[in-house]
């Protein structure tokens, strides 16, 4: 049965498109001490394949594209922007809309133009007039083809990684932090800041930030809502938000007070005159008196090392419209495994959940699943297999899984 909502899939440019060459990651990838396991190189080369791509989620009946715009390529060195790359995109755009795909575009997902980590990256008030600017340039070219803009992809993602930090060296003595941490990590560490033009810390993305950062991002996205809103009042934006289904045991209740607020809550200022929230979510988390509990040694697992848990969806989709009261898009869901089996199983548990979400009156304007392709799944490389459509990296042929097709049917 067509659903009310739109039904589609997610990427990011930096994971499926290939040579992102003026990007931080790009930098970082090739490094002699990378930790990253191997480089995105040609990737699945979506930036040359998009209308195969975009002509196989057509055909199984998929409705939305939700992909992110590379700044790197837009503006790969400060203040000189690339027409022909914004032209990509608008070619990419009119591709969707030709075929009856809404686009739905995100300005920032992870990846950065090299440049403006050697000005401070993440952790600099300048970044916000950079955003800007940059928001300005795209929405002055794309923004008459636009319904739907995602400012920042996962914007409370560095927060949640600085915690998770904070947590694993508290739990390490100093001999064992030098015991554990591979020395790769290290040198890691002091070749990134000589890359970067010899900066005191390298701000990328998926660094860990300070609150002063977190308060930088926000701002910027409030920035790029202001700039888009001044050109196209009538675009709907929104940004995203890595979530956890947090669950809670008697005596976890403090703690699930606090991460609470720390995904989601204490954004409400920045997000209240948005005009929806992006829903990221991939599993649970239960928390007791003595925080995470560890999972289930007999649960089903994902090949993230998450517990299959697709469930979790229609309850984080419930508590972020309880204390929003927001459109949602649910812009980011998925499962990365071998087994398609189990991502078909993945999608009908969590569609059902947003369906019953639907039939109690939460406007839901859209499902994309993350990710259409198997891509770039960041220092992990090509071995994670997020997508409904796998490929060959050595001829780049595109093989659909069954999941593409039981996504599309949702649609007839
Ligand atoms: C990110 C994606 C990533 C996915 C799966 C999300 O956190 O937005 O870029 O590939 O999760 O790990």
């Amino acid at each position: 049965m067509k659903r009310t909502y739109l039904i589609g899939a997610s990427t990011a440019g930096h994971q499926v498109e290939g040579n992102n060459i003026h990007s931080d990651f790009w930098a970082m990838e090739q490094m002699e001490h990378s930790t990253f396991k191997e480089p995105s190189l040609d990737c699945v080369d979506h930036y040359n394949r998009y209308k195969e791509d975009i002509d196989l989620m057509k055909n199984a009946g998929l409705n939305t594209y939700r992909f992110s715009i590379e700044w790197a390529r837009i503006e790969p060195e400060k203040n000189k922007f690339d027409i022909n790359e914004i032209n990509h995109y608008k070619d990419m755009i009119l591709y969707c809309r030709q075929n009856g795909i809404e686009p739905v575009i995100t300005l920032h997902h992870f990846a950065s133009p090299k440049w403006l980590i050697v000005e401070g990256g993440w952790e600099a008030e300048s970044t916000i007039e950079y955003f800007g600017r940059y928001t300005k340039y795209v929405i002055e070219h794309l923004g008459s083809l636009l319904k739907y803009v995602c400012t920042i992809n996962e914007a409370n993602m560095g927060l949640q990684l600085a915690h998770i930090i904070k947590d694993r060296m508290a739990a390490m003595s100093n001999a064992q932090v030098g015991f554990q941490l591979p020395v790769e990590f290290f040198k890691a560490g002091e070749e990134a800041k000589k890359v970067f033009g010899g900066v005191a810390d390298v701000n990328h993305f998926l660094n860990q930030r300070t609150e002063k950062g977190d308060e930088i991002i926000s701002r910027c996205h409030v920035k790029a809502r202001e700039v888009i809103k001044s050109i196209h009042p009538e675009i709907q934006v929104g940004i995203t938000f890595s979530l956890h289904d947090l669950q809670v045991l008697p005596g976890g209740e403090e703690l699930a007070k606090t991460e609470w607020d720390e995904e989601l809550l204490h954004y409400l200022p920045y997000i209240k005159d948005d005009d929806f929230v992006g829903v990221q979510n991939y599993t649970r988390k239960i928390l007791g008196p003595n925080g995470k509990i560890k999972t289930d040694p007999d649960a089903e697992m994902t090949d993230m090392g998450y517990e299959f848990y697709p469930q979790a969806l229609e309850n984080i989709i419930r508590s972020v419209y309880r204390d929003t009261k927001l459109p949602i898009f649910i812009t980011e869901n998925g499962i990365s495994t071998k087994d398609d089996n189990q991502r078909v199983r993945f999608i009908e548990i969590a569609l059902k959940g947003v369906d019953a979400c639907v039939t109690d009156g939460i406007p839901i304007i859209g499902y994309a699943h993350w990710s259409l392709l198997d891509n770039f799944e960041w220092m992990l490389g090509y071995a994670q297999r997020f997508g409904l459509i796998a490929v060959d990296r050595k001829t780049q042929k595109r093989y659909p899984k069954p999941s593409l097709e039981v996504l599309g049917s949702y649609n007839k």
